[in-house]
């Protein structure tokens, strides 16, 4: 496995892959690897001659400057991890490498996909994505893209930029590897105390209630009994919780309204912030 810091020698080692006609899978990643980036790895593997990974804190999608600082960075067990899966290259950039100096996001119309939801708690969150995205897919090239369903809102907006900037990537969404109790698996786990990590199975245990709340409730007591059960779990406090059409991400008002629905959360356990979704 190459490990690779800089843009110049990342485009070497696609100019060589292109040259010998290697379909490339790529899977970008902020480290902090778990089972659930691993799958990804390993669907890229299965699905292209070469795999591709990059470990990058883009500190241009945290509009945290606190949590951008938590972020857990643990390159060397990533490292191993990506090994064994049988990565070919890692592309590991310091932000100079990626960002000129009070670089400004790339300027791309997402209309409402990044004003909800993640977006209005989180705002030039997106943004932030989409640049280092776009910078990733025009000099990696890949065939094949690969992004967790977990995060549900980031699949649908880079789809949308890629349907534009980058039309021949196929965009592949990855469905959420879980914990034992539910709780989707993510990088800021790492940051919960024991309990609570244990306790924080409450958001997906609540949130699958959904499928049979649907049966005699509206959506809008149906979404407050799923807050109030999470929030009856001492110290968790949902920031929103949405039911969505999975395409458009349009908010529901009523079941009938759509039949691709994603039930979406955000939800704070003290300092760390969780997100989760499911298809209803
Ligand atoms: O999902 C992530 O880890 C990040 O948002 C991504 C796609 C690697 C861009 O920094």
């Amino acid at each position: 496995m190459k490990v690779i810091h800089t843009v110049k020698h990342l485009k070497e080692a696609i100019s060589l892959i292109k040259k010998q006609n290697k379909s490339v899978g790529f899977v970008p990643t902020m480290g902090a690897l778990h089972e659930g980036h691993i799958s990804l790895a390993e669907r890229a593997k299965a699905e292209n001659e070469v795999m591709a990974v990059s470990i990058f804190v883009n500190p241009m999608q945290f509009n945290n400057a606190d949590d951008l600082k938590k972020y857990p960075v643990t390159t060397e067990s990533d490292l191993a991890m990506l090994e064994t899966a049988g990565c070919d290259f890692v592309f590991l950039p310091t932000a100079d490498e990626i960002y000129t100096a009070n670089e400004a996001p790339l300027s791309f119309d997402l209309g409402n996909l990044d004003k909800i939801m993640e977006g209005k708690f989180r705002p030039g969150h997106f943004q932030g994505v989409i640049t280092v995205v776009n910078k990733f897919f025009s000099w990696i090239k890949p065939q094949k893209a690969y992004f967790g369903e977990k995060d549900f809102q980031q699949l649908a907006i880079i789809r949308m930029m890629s349907k534009k900037l980058h039309p021949d990537i196929q965009i592949i969404g990855c469905p959420t590897l879980r914990e034992s109790n539910g709780l989707a698996m993510s990088s800021r786990n790492r940051r919960l105390a024991e309990s609570e990590r244990n306790d924080a199975g409450i958001i997906y245990s609540s949130l699958i209630q959904l499928n049979s709340l649907k049966n005699n409730h509206d959506i809008a007591d149906a979404k407050s009994l799923v807050i109030q059960r999470i929030e009856e779990v001492h110290p968790f406090k949902v920031e929103y919780m949405d039911i969505v059409n999975a395409d458009t991400l349009d908010s529901l008002s009523d079941w009938s309204e759509s039949t691709q629905m994603r039930a979406c959360i955000a939800v704070w356990c003290n300092e760390v912030r969780l997100i989760d979704n499911i298809a209803v």
